[in-house]
């Protein structure tokens, strides 16, 4: 008598044992808080498209989530229309006008630590982008069914009146008190004075509530002109700080034209330099499409290896050749190249791990000259759009400029601030990344969308986490191609990270067996001393057949999808 594994068929079987992606026939929102969601999802509810949502979405996290959601940071959107175009805007910040090359440098030539450093206090905090990036969204593709004003309502009421601190967001304020502290506004609203929030209280944000009040009445002019532009430079000056009535005045957020690759006959649309994300994921795209991924399987040694090599070589064209393309010339369209890695994925041996300190740049001819959150929106006409936004670190800069609610960014701290030493996500990155006034710090916010093979959408992603978000991304985007993990799995599955230096591979807790661990040791990895969770990513999948919007948030994270 033959054994019977189970009694029901691997079909059903696969969906008992899995977590559903939320479904909404139409329309869909995928962010990292509930609330945030459900604002985005009623925008498009009374006639806007996901453009409106997005605008809705993203003000709504700067209150609802402080951590990352913003005013006082940049970010990148990329749309992709129902007719097929696409564009991204980039509303990275900037560096004010009075930065240097060496500013962050003392006379030693040793990087600075604490305040006057890229990470923490006034100086760390480059120009904010949001505010303009979303009224440029706004202006050339809102829907104009939904007015400005009705689009930041919510979030300033959600300021004005409150809302209730889940035992995550409460516990992580506490979990930065150390340097949230230092700020007086920081210390008044986001650790109640020193007395702490609990999980199940209420925070209310009245000074960024007038502050979105200016944003309303006067869009992005309410923010970088006027009274939140005078307590921002007038905290600056008394602080040391940079950004001055001038720098805020002069901020502008660019339409860039989105990168297009194929992997497997899919194509694949990303955000351009200043992030590094587009480039270095396609990049590792066209190398991974030589090997048959789906036979090595999702969690082997031999794919991890793979995996391992092809990023620790992007990375490594990461540091040499990306930066601000208004800066430095950016030799996109040889690094996405197919012959470019062939070129690159000829040098992997797959018996043995290849040192990263043996890995240079690769050659290109162009070389001589010159705390994040991502959200997912796709509306009912299938407009789509992703995107990532951040202060950089959790809190930014840690900073609140003075009356006005807006935590500011660190943003600074993704320059090279000393070329050839490593940033605050242990990146090299190098002289065409070096700081100067007016340029856009290199990112590796990789919001992304990827079609079918006939052309139509299929899902759309993004993550926050520094230099893993191109790895989550790259490994979610695999595991829907190769796998065939839906977007729920493709999201949660175990992932590894690899940045060419520190030249160690990063796997995850739980996410990797000691056998397939001591496989890669045997090929010369090294792993990192203690495991860490890489990245959160949010999506969504329109379902084949149906069209179905299926909003998939990250296991590591909160959030909450919401549709119709
Ligand atoms: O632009 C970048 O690459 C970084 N500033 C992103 C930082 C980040 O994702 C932090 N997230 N938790």
């Amino acid at each position: 008598m033959s054994f019977q594994l189970s009694f029901v068929s691997l079909e059903t079987n696969v969906f008992a044992a899995r977590r559903e992606a939320v479904r909404g026939r139409r329309a869909m929102v995928a962010s990292q808080h509930e609330l945030a969601s459900h604002i985005g999802a009623d925008v498009m509810r009374r006639g806007g498209n996901a453009v409106d949502a997005s605008i809705a979405v993203a003000l709504a996290l700067a209150v609802v989530y402080p951590e990352a959601g913003n005013l006082g940071g940049g970010g990148f959107m990329l749309i992709r229309f129902k007719d097929g175009r696409t564009t991204a805007i980039d509303y990275r910040e900037m560096a004010p006008q009075g930065a240097t090359r060496d500013i962050f440098v003392n006379e030693k030539g040793e990087i600075i630590k604490g305040e006057g450093s890229s990470t923490i206090g006034y100086r760390a905090a480059g120009v904010p982008g949001t505010p303009a990036g979303l009224e440029m969204a706004f202006n050339k593709y809102g829907s104009k069914k939904i007015a400005w004003a009705e689009l930041v309502e919510p979030a300033r009421l959600l300021a004005q009146d409150g809302y209730v601190l889940s035992y995550r967001l409460a516990n992580l304020f506490k979990a930065y008190k150390d340097t949230l502290e230092k700020y007086a506004d920081s210390k008044r609203i986001f650790l109640n004075n020193g007395n702490f929030y609990e999980e199940g209280d209420v925070l209310k944000q009245p000074e960024l509530a007038k502050t979105l009040e200016r944003i309303k009445k006067s869009g992005a002019q309410g923010f970088y002109t006027g009274e939140t532009a005078r307590l921002i430079a007038e905290d600056m000056r008394a602080n040391n700080g940079l950004i001055t009535l001038e720098d805020l005045k002069n901020y502008r957020a660019k339409e860039r034209t989105p990168l297009r690759g194929t992997y497997r006959g899919h194509e694949i649309i990303s955000m351009p330099p200043p992030s590094s994300g587009g480039i270095v994921l396609l990049q590792a795209l066209n190398v991974l499409e030589n090997y048959d991924l789906r036979q090595m399987q999702h969690n082997s040694s031999k794919k991890y290896h793979l995996l391992a090599e092809t990023l620790r070589r992007s990375f490594a064209d990461r540091a040499e050749f990306m930066a601000d393309p208004d800066f430095a010339v950016v030799p996109v369209a040889d690094l996405i190249a197919k012959s470019y890695a062939a070129k690159r994925g000829a040098t992997i041996d797959l018996t043995k791990a290849t040192r990263s300190a043996d890995i240079r740049a690769g050659e290109i001819a162009a070389r001589e000259s010159m705390d994040t959150t991502h959200f997912t929106v796709v509306d009912p006409d299938g407009t789509i759009v992703s995107n990532t936004y951040t202060i950089n670190d959790l809190y930014g800069s840690r900073v609140t400029a003075k009356g006005t609610g807006v935590l500011l960014n660190d943003e600074m701290d993704d320059f090279a601030a000393r070329p050839g030493k490593p940033n605050m996500f242990g990146l090299i990155q190098g002289e065409r990344n070096a700081v100067q006034p007016k340029k856009r710090p290199l990112s590796s916010m990789t919001p992304t969308i990827v079609l079918r093979k006939d052309g139509t959408p299929w899902f759309a992603i993004g993550a926050r986490g520094g230099p893993r978000i191109i790895t989550a991304v790259l490994q979610t985007v695999i595991n829907m191609i190769d796998h065939d993990m839906n977007i729920q799995q493709a999201i949660n599955a175990p992932r590894i990270h690899h940045q060419w230096f520190p030249d160690e591979i990063l796997a995850e807790p739980y996410g990797m067996s000691p056998d397939t661990r001591i496989a890669l040791e045997s090929l010369g990895h090294n792993f990192t001393d203690k495991p860490g969770f890489i990245a959160s990513a949010t999506g969504i999948e329109i379902e084949e057949k149906t069209g179905v919007r299926l909003g998939a948030i990250d296991a590591r994270s909160d959030g909450a999808s919401t549709g119709y």
